[in-house]
């Protein structure tokens, strides 16, 4: 059996074995993993913070998706124009509280983060009196009818997705409504509402 005068080591034909098999199975596991980090994440060393976020990603739409109910969102926005007419001024010019930190809205009133909205509805979209105005935003064209309007303000970066607006928008349709018919109050010769 085993020699006294030698010491016991790990070298014996059979401890070898057992070693090199533990390394083999180490290296295995290293490799498999190499691998499967490189399929899912074109990195061997994982995913970074970055990278699961992207992998997230599709979950976070789904939710989104099923989460809404607020009253629009995405492409399915409901319409807040048939509501302009009977909405309250009153609510309209609280709505506009939120807008007040960035717009003016009296007559020769200054610019601030954004233009001043005096004669907003109707008007030339991207075409405020000494502001600079984005090429986002001067590229959707035409006038600030209502419905442009209400389209801006539920989402700024749908019509405009460079412009430089930082507002997550009214995603409910009454806000929308209100505060679109405190910009007609502040508009002197308003165009008429769309027939509905
Ligand atoms: C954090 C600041 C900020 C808030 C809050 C904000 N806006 Fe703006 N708004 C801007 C900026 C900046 C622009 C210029 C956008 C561009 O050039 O792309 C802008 C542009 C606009 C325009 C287009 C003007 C044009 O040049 O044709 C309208 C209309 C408008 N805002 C309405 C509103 C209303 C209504 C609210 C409130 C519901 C609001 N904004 C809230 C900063 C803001």
């Amino acid at each position: 059996m085993h020699d006294p005068s030698k010491p016991l080591a790990f070298t014996t034909p059979f401890w070898d074995k057992v070693i090199s098999a533990f390394w083999l199975a180490f290296l295995a596991i290293l490799g498999v993993n190499l691998i499967s980090n490189m399929v899912l994440f074109g990195d061997p060393m994982g995913p970074g913070e970055a990278k699961l976020e992207k992998f997230g990603y599709p979950i976070e739409v789904v939710a989104e998706e099923t989460g809404g109910g607020e009253g629009g969102g995405g492409d399915k926005m409901v319409s807040s124009l048939p509501m302009i007419a009977a909405a309250s001024l009153d609510e309209g010019t609280a709505v506009f509280r939120k807008c007040a930190a960035c717009h003016t809205s009296e007559a020769g009133g200054a610019n601030k983060t954004g233009p001043n909205l005096h004669n907003i509805v109707g008007d030339a979209i991207g075409d405020r009196n000494g502001f600079k105005t984005t090429d986002s935003l001067k590229a959707i064209g035409g006038n600030w009818s209502h419905d442009k309007l209400d389209d801006y303000l539920e989402n700024p970066k749908r019509l405009a997705p460079k412009g430089s607006m930082s507002f997550a928008g009214l995603k409910k349709a009454e806000d929308r409504a209100a505060v679109i018919k405190f910009l007609v109050s502040v508009t002197d010769n308003p165009p008429a509402l769309p027939a509905q």
